[in-house]
């Protein structure tokens, strides 16, 4: 299924690396690293499990604990998302300092805790503590699964094995509406939570079979592990790939400062990207839409299945993408993906034009919409971001600088999050809509000029194009 691309410079074919003993074939190559990658992404279905499953736990839960006000279940929704800005605040320097795979130990567990505490919360004061050690962990998960599947790919693989991430928090946000929906006549709410200890014990379980990063280890000066970890996953040319990683970190003095002239260009780019991603309204489609459909008079049931429906065409976007990524290249998946997005949300609003009930042709109109601004969204801005940032920053400040990106992306899903009812009150959904269609254009406008193209290049290439001055489109 992932796509290989040659012309990356650590990727050279032919050459076997001069040190140790010859790599290992083709096919065990790419068993190791999909295999790492794939356990890895665990991590991403932990990511969108727990960010989905609470749409229809809310259901019954607003009936424990002596009853929830909107507010206090506005608080067990969003106080994951306050949890996953300090998890991702966090994670970048932890990863930075003690490697990427500690770093994904300790949030496995950290995982197994939070969501074993939500299935067992005997108050709401509990359960809110454990939807926020959920966050810390769901923050933390979303910078360093694309941050290691990034290191370990090889350079014509990577944009499909790090987008895996994205279809697993896809898969993660599609499995909690299915078992949301299916344990709805048990009204187990707590069994809902409680089901992602399953994928948290086997993340731990599996990154213990894994190696540390090798781009990690090289910048520790631990080399001959660095070499021994390449040598399982690539076909070529290790020595290129280490004297590589070794002159970018040897060679940017002062990275560490995060607003170095070199970095800021890098900086602004993830960043942008990241609140493009949030502004455009995916969440409030993925948290809201039953609520939204109902309310326009579809029926709880019609409701959920269109849910169920768009909660598909995200996963099977996701995996055009995953196939797309390495041969087309990222920009013009982006750029298609954000200009559909724009098309979606404006039929989406014409189709509200009537007013906010929708009937017969219209409400298909609607749904129709909806299916379309999904389907770009997966095919371009959804896991372009996750990919571009785990490309875009220098080694020696990588965990760092991806931090700040995924900060920013967790601060705005929170904004939009916690003000979309407030938005739709003020303005109507034809507004809200509307709204959402032209953020797109304008983050249309912004990709097109400034976020690069990354293909087929290695991490250190890129590095030395960003570095010295702004992006340029290419
Ligand atoms: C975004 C999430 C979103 C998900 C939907 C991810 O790339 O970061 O906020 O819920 O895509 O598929």
């Amino acid at each position: 299924m992932l796509v290989e691309n040659t012309g990356a410079r650590t990727d050279r074919p032919g050459g076997r690396g001069s040190a140790g003993p010859p790599a290992t074939g083709r096919g065990s190559t790419r068993r190791h690293v999909v295999g790492a990658a794939a356990i890895t992404a665990l991590g991403g279905l932990l990511f969108g499990y727990d960010t989905g499953v609470v749409s229809g736990a809310l259901l019954f839960l607003k009936n424990q604990f002596g009853g929830l006000s909107s507010f206090q279940q506005e608080l067990v929704t969003s106080l994951l998302l306050i949890g996953a800005m300090i998890g991702a605040l966090g994670a970048g320097r932890v990863a930075d300092r003690i490697g990427r795979r500690p770093t994904i130990l300790i949030t496995a567990l950290v995982f197994v805790v939070g969501v074993l505490l939500a299935a067992f919360a005997p108050t709401y004061w509990t359960l809110l503590i454990a939807r926020i050690v959920i966050g810390l962990a769901v923050g933390a998960a979303s910078m360093t699964v694309p941050l290691y599947i990034g290191e370990v790919a090889p350079p014509r693989m990577r944009g499909g094995l790090v987008s895996l991430n994205q279809l697993a928090i896809t898969g993660g946000i599609l499995l909690s509406y299915l078992i949301d929906y299916g344990l709805a006549g048990t009204a187990n709410w707590r069994l809902m939570f409680g089901l992602a200890a399953i994928p948290a014990a086997l993340l731990f379980a599996g990154i213990l079979t894994q190696k540390e990063s090798p781009h990690w280890l090289i910048r520790q000066g631990r080399e001959d592990e660095a070499r021994a970890v390449l040598r399982r996953l690539r076909d070529g040319d290790i020595d290129a790939e280490v004297a590589d990683v070794k002159e970018v970190t040897a060679t940017r003095a002062g990275g560490r400062d995060l607003l170095a002239r070199g970095i800021r260009p890098a900086l602004w780019v993830g960043v942008l990207l990241a609140v493009f991603q949030q502004v455009t309204g995916i969440n409030t489609i993925i948290y809201y839409a039953p609520s939204l459909l109902a309310g326009a008079g579809l029926g709880n049931s019609a409701a959920l299945l269109a849910n169920v429906v768009n909660g598909a065409v995200n996963v099977g976007m996701t995996i055009v993408a995953i196939r797309l990524l390495d041969r087309t290249g990222r920009r013009p998946l982006l750029l298609a993906g954000t200009a559909g997005m724009a098309v979606g949300m404006i039929i989406t609003a014409v189709a509200f034009l009537g007013g906010a009930q929708l009937h017969g042709w219209v409400a298909f109109l609607g749904i129709a919409g909806l299916l379309v601004y999904t389907g770009s969204f997966a095919v371009g801005l959804g896991p372009v971001f996750w990919l571009m940032i785990a490309e875009i920053y220098p080694l020696r400040i990588r965990g760092q600088a991806m931090s700040v990106a995924t900060i920013a992306n967790w601060g705005a899903n929170f904004v939009v999050t916690i003000s979309f009812l407030t938005l739709l009150n003020a303005v109507t959904p034809k507004g809200a809509f509307f709204l959402f269609a032209f953020l797109s254009l304008v983050a249309l406008a912004y990709f097109a000029k400034r976020v690069p193209e990354t293909k087929g290049r290695s991490l250190q290439e890129i590095e030395r194009e960003l570095g010295g001055r702004a992006p340029t489109a290419r």
